[in-house]
């Protein structure tokens, strides 16, 4: 499976932050936000992943993820020109996903908790077993502001609706979907919506008509964060920097997910690690390097 993580947008609401940089670099306490996404396909062990974003944006996010060695993936970089929607993801990337099945994550979701690698492997098993598509639902307080799914009691997908005025519940959808190939086919027949853009709910829709869409809950226990404010960026740091002090480690280190799954070795994390020794994040990776040699001898 390959994934694909959409950082477009203009992201007015964050003005003036966002006047000169993309959203999605811009710090989450101590990495930038684009790195919580990508840890999560990396911990469904999908290693070959596009980052698509503007024209003017995607230099920027070549400068600081290169080529992906140093986390173990491979990467590709694609524009979207215009804020045209999710689903143009797929046309965007279509030569990139090929003959593969695909999982595109939005570039700003921040999703945490345990048993979160196996919800993730459970959607690839989904797609690769029973050429369903997989969606998340996401208790919400305030469902008008998503994509919310209806959901029977068996978990199947009632209903589907983008940002309804009378939401039918406080399921929101998660910016993260697993499709399976013929997602290529299907995201080209969307129209633009009336805000001008083609909706990946109404690619949902078409799975969800044809009886292929598995809806999986991540209910208590998942932090599922808003990045879409000041004050939800300055909240979602404060809670990155609360868990990693509180308990010693990092969420979303890429480098240390890579190295753990053995995608790259203790040499390369610590010149990793050498490269930003002032920084605990550095460190961070020094120390992981040096257990493991410890471990070894
Ligand atoms: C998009 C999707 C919506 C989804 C949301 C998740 O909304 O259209 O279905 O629930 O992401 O963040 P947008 O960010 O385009 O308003």
């Amino acid at each position: 499976m390959k994934g694909i993580v959409l950082a477009g947008g203009s992201g007015t609401r964050l003005y003036p932050i966002t006047r000169a940089i993309s959203k999605q670099l811009i710090p989450i306490f101590d990495k930038p936000m684009i790195y919580y996404p990508l840890s999560v396909l990396m911990l469904a062990d999908i290693r070959e992943i596009l980052v698509i974003s503007t024209p003017q944006d995607l230099p920027a996010f070549r400068r600081l993820l290169g080529d992906g060695s140093d986390f173990g993936l491979k990467l590709s970089y694609a524009e979207q020109r215009t804020p045209a929607g999710i689903a143009e993801a797929f046309i965007i990337g279509r030569e990139f996903i090929g003959e593969d099945d695909v999982c595109l994550i939005l570039g700003d979701h921040l999703l945490y908790g345990n048993g979160l690698t196996k919800l993730l492997k459970e959607a690839v098993l989904t797609v690769e077993n029973t050429r369903k598509a997989a969606i998340f639902a996401y208790p919400v307080a305030t469902p008008e502001q998503y994509g919310v799914v209806e959901l029977s009691a068996d978990g199947k997908c009632l209903s589907l609706e983008e940002k309804p005025a009378t939401p039918k519940s406080n399921y929101a959808v998660i910016g993260l979907y697993f499709y399976p190939n013929d997602v290529l086919q299907l995201a080209p027949q969307v129209s633009p919506s009336p805000r001008g853009e083609l909706e990946i709910t109404a690619v949902n829709e078409m799975y969800m008509q044809m009886d292929r869409l598995q809806a999986h809950v991540m209910g208590h226990g998942y932090a599922w964060l808003d990045t879409g404010t000041h004050d939800a960026i300055s909240e979602a740091s404060t809670f990155v920097e609360v868990i990693e002090k509180r308990q010693g480690f990092k969420i979303a280190c890429l480098e240390a997910i890579a190295f753990r799954k053995g995608w790259i070795g203790s040499e390369r994390l610590e010149q990793i690690a050498a490269t930003m020794m002032n920084t605990q994040y550095g460190r961070h990776l020094y120390e992981l390097a040096q257990q493991h040699k410890s471990e070894q001898q």
